[in-house]
């Protein structure tokens, strides 16, 4: 006779094993855990600081896939700390440009160089010596003390405050509730093996309790899970309403010399995108910009323009953490390519720039705009 196939119920894992959710976790890490390009199998000896600390400061507010092909850029351009350090500050943020947040990437190559330099090479091991570097919060320092050095570690991201709160049913709305969702993530944390449970906890948030639709007949912790005996697992974490974002505006100037080439500047070291080449563009405010004040606002009153600036049909948006951006392009001719306190680049090496997302935006608007309008 054939074999019966097993029905669903019994293919399902054994759910009730371990007592201890901790351990019934690094169970199911041992068998599901991601294979991502920063981490060492379930059990196996950590993997290298460097690469721990580059994920980490990667993943902050971006995604796994994302991350990936930079994260192997880095590598091959970069294979240690000391190399890193030893890089030019632009090409590090032309290799990030797209993560966004290019404080970070600053942040990323001074503490390379506080490592490579005063400390010898030697990325620290303990959560409080980690946190004096530069970039480096509480969430950061305690997920290399964890996953690096093997420190016992409570690692709170977001994928971990989701899953806690459900497990423990904890109604208090987000971000109120945070102080008590790390008491409980402590209270699971085990001794041994921090680093691996520190990414169960990661990839059982980011695969089975999804924000919507969380995969609870997959969940090792289903039979201590509170939400899900209350029926709750959808409802939480509660959150309080988010504000609205805002929306600001700016005019940008995209002023083409006679041979072609665009001006780009660097944004004052303050601020947002702060040190990172643009478009010039006006200050980002709150209401659209007059055609008056934008007047008043283009760049460089050095250079004559051949005719007049002439407004590019359409918008230019992006969306930042904060706010929404909204940018009207406006397009000129200068008579020449006079000195300016940006630099003249070559439509062709714009490629080859550091340039945030938002300015790579308005550039193919630029091109596509005032290509049109010219024919
Ligand atoms: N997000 C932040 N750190 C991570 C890690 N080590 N693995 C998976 N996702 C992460
Ligand atoms: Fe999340 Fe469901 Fe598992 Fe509870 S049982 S932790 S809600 S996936």
């Amino acid at each position: 006779m054939a074999p019966v196939a097993p029905t669903k119920a019994q293919a399902r894992e054994d759910h009730t094993a371990p007592v201890d959710p901790g351990a019934a976790l690094l169970a199911w890490y041992d068998r599901h855990a991601r294979a991502l390009p920063w981490r060492s199998p379930p059990g196996a000896p950590p993997p290298d600081p460097y690469r721990v600390w580059l994920s980490e400061i990667m993943l902050q507010q971006t995604t796994v896939v994302t991350v990936g092909p930079y994260f192997a850029d880095f590598l091959t351009r970069w294979p240690s700390v000391e190399a890193l350090a030893a890089a030019p500050l632009d090409d590090v943020l032309t290799a990030w440009a797209g993560l966004g947040y290019y404080a970070r990437a600053r942040n990323l190559h001074r503490c390379a160089q506080v490592v490579a330099g005063e400390l010898g090479g030697v990325f620290p091991g303990s959560e409080g010596e980690l946190r004096k570097l530069p970039g480096i919060g509480p969430y950061t320092a305690a997920a290399i003390a964890a996953i690096a050095f093997g420190r016992r570690a409570v690692v709170v991201d977001g994928n971990v405050e989701r899953v806690v709160s459900r497990l423990f049913k904890v109604e208090t709305p987000l971000p109120a509730a945070k102080p008590e969702l790390t008491r409980l993530a402590d209270s699971l944390t085990p001794d041994d093996r921090a680093g691996d449970f520190a990414q169960a906890m990661m990839d059982l948030g980011a695969t089975v309790c999804l924000p919507r639709g969380p995969k609870c007949l997959l969940c090792p912790l289903e039979s201590r899970c509170e939400a899900k005996a209350a029926g709750l697992e959808q409802a939480l974490p509660r959150r309080l309403p988010k504000a609205a974002k805002p929306t600001r505006h700016a005019v940008a100037f995209w002023l083409q010399a006679p041979d072609g080439a665009l001006l780009l500047r660097r944004r004052p070291e303050k601020g947002l995108l702060g040190g990172m080449m643009e478009v010039p563009s006006t200050d980002w405010r709150d209401s659209p910009w007059q055609q008056k004040d934008a007047r008043a606002a283009a760049p460089l009153a050095a250079v004559a323009l051949a005719g007049d600036w002439r407004e590019l049909p359409g918008l230019v948006r992006h969306t930042f953490t904060h706010f929404h951006f909204e940018v009207t392009v406006w397009a000129g001719q200068a008579a020449e390519a006079a000195d300016t306190e940006g630099r003249w680049v070559a439509l062709d090496a714009l490629a080859d720039e550091a340039l945030p997302t938002v300015m790579r935006k308005i550039i193919d608007h630029g091109l596509v705009q005032s290509a049109t309008a010219d024919d």
